[in-house]
Parts: structure tokens; sequence; C-alpha cells
């Protein structure tokens, strides 16, 4: 009886332990060749330049934000750049301020490709002492930068 319960144990163990090594290996990405990687802000600065070395390394992006012409432009700098085939680039206008529009955004850029890595990088910053920044401004910079809206239905 011993013998059977310590079999059982240790196979439960064994188990348990291909379960925590499998799951371990999935959550890790080793490259991102092929790989679908969405950038908010992506349009200049951080995002556009972490979208270039995402394409040179072989994954395709999605590059968002709230201007068109802007974003058109960073797909000609993006091609130009790494000399990317432009099928690899999928440009998305969206506010990350609205939920409905970032929710919509990535729905549909991941109809266009399930996505792997969602980069949250859109911000803004205003300078000022707090009193002499008007609330607009304030409201704006907290829903950029810090609500997290759920963008997954
Ligand atoms: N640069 C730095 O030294 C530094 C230091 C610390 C932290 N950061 C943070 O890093 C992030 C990127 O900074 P950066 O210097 O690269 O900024 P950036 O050059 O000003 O670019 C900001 C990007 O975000 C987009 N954006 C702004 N508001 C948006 C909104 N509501 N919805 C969607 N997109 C929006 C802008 O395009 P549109 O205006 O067309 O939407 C643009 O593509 C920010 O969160 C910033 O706070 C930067």
């Amino acid at each position: 009886m011993a013998v059977i319960v310590t079999c059982i144990g240790a196979a439960l163990a064994g188990l348990l332990l291909v379960r925590i090594f499998s799951a371990k290996k999935n959550r890790v990405i080793m490259t991102l060749d092929q790989k679908h990687i969405f950038i908010t802000g992506a349009s200049s600065g951080i995002g556009l330049a972490t979208a270039k070395q995402a394409l040179l390394e072989g994954a395709f992006v999605t590059i968002s934000a709230r201007n068109p012409a802007k974003l058109s432009q960073a797909v000609d700098e993006l091609v130009k750049d790494t000399n990317c085939n432009k099928e690899k680039i999928r440009l998305q206008v969206a506010d990350v301020s609205h939920r409905e529009s970032i929710t919509s955004a990535v729905q549909e850029s991941f109809k266009w490709k399930p996505i792997d890595v969602l980069i949250c990088n859109a911000g803004v910053t205003r300078g000022g002492y707090f009193d002499e920044v008007p609330i607009e401004d304030q409201e704006m910079t907290v829903n950029t930068n810090l609500l997290v809206y759920a963008v997954w239905k």
C-alpha cells in the first residue's frame, strides 16, 4: 500500500514539475521574429524607435497614435530605415485616453494578426506648478498616462 501511495505521489510531483516548466517556457518570447507587436504612441520618440527595432528583429508591428498624418510619415520612415516590406507594418489611429477608441483599435489589430506583445508607451507631459496647470491639461495627462482601460472585452 505504502509503495502505491509513494508511486502516485511521485507521479503527481513529476506532472507538477512538467506543468511548471512548460508553463514558464510558454511565457517567454525568445525572438521577435514573426511576432506581432502593437505599440501605442509609435508615431514618434521611444515608440517609433521601438517599432524600428522590432522590425529589424523580424516582427510585424502595429503602430498606433492619434494623428493619421504623423502615422503615415512614421510608416515611410520605418520602411526607409529598416528596408522592411511595408506589409509588415499596420497603421492604427487610436486615442489611449478613450476606452472605446483603444479597445476597438486593439481588437481590429488582433484580427490582422494575433497580438504577441502590447507596448503601452503613449504618454504626455505638461510642466508647471500643480495649481497653475489648467484642469483640462491635468485631466488629459491622467487619462492618457494613468488610466488603465481594459482593452479586452
Ligand atoms: N523622452 C523621455 O525622456 C521620457 C522619459 C520618461 C518617460 N517617458 C515616457 O515615454 C513615453 C514616450 O515618450 P516620448 O518622448 O517618446 O514621447 P513623444 O515623442 O512625445 O511621443 C508620444 C507619442 O504618443 C502619442 N500620443 C500622445 N497622446 C496620445 C493618446 N492620447 N493616444 C494615443 N497616442 C498618443 C503621440 O502621437 P499623437 O500625438 O499623434 O497621438 C506620439 O506618437 C511617454 O509615456 C513619456 O511620458 C519619456
